[in-house]
């Protein structure tokens, strides 16, 4: 090889190395309003990619939106804007990827996690951990996701620091380790003491932080912390910091990065403050993208051959064009516009001529993209969540899961006219991830589960509108699906036989055994020990 184009390879390997190292991708996972919008937003006017407070719109959907339609399609539109928000900050580009607070909407989260390689859990002082944050915090256990806690709104009066750590253990099922600690809270609230940089951070409202509110204590001992607090703060802080000190495990990065240990950071992100302490220790401990199973291998992101995978997608943003956005993660190589990749499922070749990222309310067409980052692919209906897209190699992303719903009902067709637009709406409802569509055996007839109530409303709605189709739901009585399979093929037939009213199959073929009740699923379990039930589908 001559030796100009050893160096041209050498130094294209050092900045293809170099562009991933300095990326980062998380997400910010909470209960609705214990403050992810805020702390986002803050996080970004720190990156410089906002200007202004209130440019990042929540992608909530109130509780009383249930049957107000034009907000559940406004905060589609807020979700697709808001889905990747990228920022440079220290010489490093951070991917936040968006989850959305309303808990019907749980699904579009669980897929959201497979794509980061690192989370911030938001905690509100006053409420504790609460049911939507367990359920997202145990998603990221199952696969050691790396978790750092923001425990928020200090400004008010909250739970005692402690029992609030005793919480987060218990109900979380992680070992955390403070990284700072508050002095006071609510009207007394004085500041934190970050032990992780070894700084008394002294608390002004309204985000008006100096930086003579740092002070560099070193030494806890010494007598200039009662300088900045009173007497009876700094005995209080210095028996506390003792106390975590003696009482949680030491940090290292190590553990953070296996998920062993969560550090725990203290503050009020709508009033700025602590999130910049945040930021700065999660670029320093936060991983660089992370390898990825496949079933065929482990993909590792410094390999040169690209492959990614879809976790999402959003239809019809704009109904005069049919046109849906697919957003993938890449997982290894470069990405280029305008190249040849395979989309595995489909095992055709294609090419994307406008890649696209998300920024606030700004869209950008980009050239290439680097392992960690998330690109959003214009798409007439050739992806479906889980594809994977590669420079050739078959490969199948494991780990994107399908969860077992919650709700069942027939979907009724009321316009005989239009069967088939209804067909291929709920076809494309399904592929997007909205709800699972499954066929009972017996009768042909198609069942649609959801995890939450809302979903039926956006799915008639959205069927209406951008299909011209009509449909109507019909309760059924299914207590929960889960997906059957047993290595005994005689057993397995047996069950399917006996139990034949209740089998359906899922969109990709799969038995599943719609149980009517707890009861009956519990017989069920009993009475065929040889078949295995799942509750989740690994797509
Ligand atoms: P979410 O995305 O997790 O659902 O929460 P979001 O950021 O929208 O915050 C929920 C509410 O909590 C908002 O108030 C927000 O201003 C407030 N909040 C966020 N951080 C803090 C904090 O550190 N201290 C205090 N006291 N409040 C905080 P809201 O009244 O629902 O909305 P808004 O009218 O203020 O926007």
């Amino acid at each position: 090889m001559p030796k100009r184009c050893l160096y041209f390879n050498f130094t294209y390997a050092m900045k293809f190395e170099d562009e991933i190292n300095r990326r980062r991708t998380f997400a910010i996972i909470s209960h609705p309003d214990a403050g992810k919008t805020t702390l986002t937003e803050k996080l970004l006017l720190f990156g410089g990619a906002i200007q202004v407070a209130g440019a990042v719109k929540s992608n909530k959907i109130k509780k009383t939106a249930t049957s107000d339609f034009m907000e559940i399609e406004k905060q589609r539109g807020i979700s697709v804007a808001t889905s990747v928000m990228g920022f440079e900050y220290r010489d490093l580009k951070i991917n936040i990827l968006d989850t959305p607070g309303h808990k019907d909407f749980a699904e579009d989260t669980y897929r959201t996690l497979t794509a980061v390689d690192s989370v911030i859990v938001v905690i509100d002082v006053a409420k504790g951990v609460e049911e939507q944050t367990e359920k997202l915090v145990e998603v990221c256990r199952m696969r050691n996701t790396p978790i750092i806690v923001f425990i928020n709104k200090l400004d008010r009066e909250g739970k005692d620091s402690f029992d609030l750590l005793d919480e987060v253990e218990s109900k979380l099922g992680i070992h955390v380790c403070p990284l700072s600690w508050p002095i006071g809270m609510g009207q007394r609230f004085k500041g934190v003491y970050n032990m992780y940089e070894k700084k008394l951070v002294l608390f002004r409202p309204h985000g008006k932080q100096e930086e003579e509110d740092k002070v560099e204590i070193n030494d806890l001992a010494s007598p200039e912390l009662e300088q900045y607090i009173t007497a009876r703060q700094a005995a209080e802080l210095r028996e506390e910091v003792h106390t975590i000190e003696s009482v949680y495990p030491h940090f290292t990065r190590e553990s953070y990065l296996k998920g062993a240990i969560s550090p725990v950071f203290f503050g009020s992100a709508v009033n700025n403050f602590g999130v910049k302490e945040l930021l700065d220790c999660f670029v320093e401990i936060a991983p660089t993208p992370l390898p990825r199973q496949t079933e065929e291998r482990v993909v590792d992101p410094y390999e040169a051959q690209f492959s990614g995978f879809v976790f999402k997608i959003h239809a019809n943003m704009d109904p005069k064009h049919r046109d849906r956005i697919a957003f993938l993660r890449i997982c290894s190589g470069k990405f280029e516009r305008n190249t040849n990749y395979l989309h595995v499922r489909q095992n055709r070749t294609m090419k994307f001529s406008n890649p696209t990222t998300f920024m606030a309310e700004k869209k950008e067409v980009i050239d290439e993209a680097f392992p960690g980052d998330v690109v959003g692919l214009y798409d007439s209906g050739n992806f479906v969540i889980g594809d994977a897209v590669t420079s050739g190699e078959s490969l199948h992303f494991k780990g994107i899961p399908s969860f077992s719903p919650e709700m069942f009902r027939y979907v009724n067709n009321t316009d005989p006219l239009k069967q088939k637009q209804l067909q291929k709406g709920v076809d494309q409802l399904m592929d997007e991830g909205v709800a699972q569509l499954f066929t009972k055996e017996s009768t042909g007839r198609k069942i649609i589960g959801t995890v939450g109530a809302l979903q039926f409303d956006v799915i008639q709605y959205r069927l209406k509108h951008e299909y011209g189709a009509s449909a109507q739901f019909e309760p059924v009585n299914i207590y929960k699906a889960c997906w059957v399979r047993s290595k005994n093929e005689s057993a397995f037939q047996e069950f399917l036989q006996r139990r034949k009213n209740d089998i359906a199959k899922d969109k990709h073929g799969n038995w599943v055994f719609l149980a009517p009740s707890a009861w009956m699923l519990q017989m069920a379990q009993e009475n065929h020990p040889e078949v295995e039930f799942h509750f989740t589908n690994e797509l």
